[in-house]
């Protein structure tokens, strides 16, 4: 693993985008400052200041586009929540990789892919951390949130948090990617709190309301009947 800190950026992503050809495998380009932060579905991702982390992993496991791949953001967010759990919090995985305390979004993943000429050039896993915040700082977010010091009532070392994270991503990265998404299936679904439970759920061209059947061994969503491999619980 190599780390890469950016003491400034417009985004960690748009970077490892820019940046893909001098980019080894398996590096993290992590920051705490972004300018132009993106979150999924175009929305922006606030900068909450100095001790919060904005990450990118970039990967280059192979030239082709493999099926596992589009499942390397739930294996992100099983990561994350077994990170969170270290620091004795009850951490929830809201389908596909959004993780929630108490209900409110401490953490979001935006996942994208370079491609040219036909070949993978890289995956680029965005993670933005709430580590340290205010309650005030989040009057200008309409979501419900929270960080992580405000959940376990003490300031967060960042540099703490990346270490472990980052421990935990690689330490099972390889084994993922060789086996897929039915290897973490059970572990996922003990922190999928959604499963059983009236959901809404959201893609381009659906949004359905209805009871969360099941997790499919690859990762889908099954609602009302209606499996969705792709979407947003919102
Ligand atoms: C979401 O909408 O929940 C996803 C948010 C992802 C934010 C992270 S911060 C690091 C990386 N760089 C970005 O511009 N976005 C991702």
């Amino acid at each position: 693993m190599i780390k890469k800190h950016l003491n400034e950026v417009n985004s960690t992503n748009t970077y490892a985008k820019e940046h893909i050809k001098n980019i080894k495998d398996k590096t993290v380009i992590y920051t705490s400052h972004q300018t132009g932060g993106r979150g999924r579905f175009n929305r922006v991702w606030v900068d909450l200041g100095d001790e919060n982390l904005f990450l990118s992993f970039v990967l280059k496991p192979s030239k082709d586009l493999k099926p596992v791949y589009s499942n390397l953001t739930q294996y992100t967010a099983l990561k994350l929540a077994e990170t969170f759990k270290e620091y004795s919090i009850n951490p929830q995985i809201k389908w596909p990789n959004d993780i929630l305390i108490n209900g409110k979004k401490i953490s979001g993943i935006l996942a994208e892919s370079v491609m040219s000429e036909g070949k993978l050039k890289g995956l680029i896993i965005g993670v933005g951390l709430n580590l340290n915040a205010k309650e005030e700082d989040f009057s200008q977010i309409d979501k419900i949130v929270t960080a992580l010091n405000l959940e376990i009532k003490k300031s967060v070392d960042k540099n703490v948090f990346l270490n472990k994270f980052c421990k935990n991503f690689f330490d099972g990265y390889d084994n993922f990617l060789e086996h897929g998404f039915i290897s973490i299936k059970s572990e996922y679904e003990s922190y999928a709190n959604f499963i059983g439970k009236e959901v809404t759920i959201k893609n381009f061209s659906t949004t359905i309301k209805g009871i969360a059947e099941k997790i499919t061994d690859n990762g889908a969503i099954i609602v009302e009947g209606q499996e969705f491999l792709t979407g947003d619980i919102i």
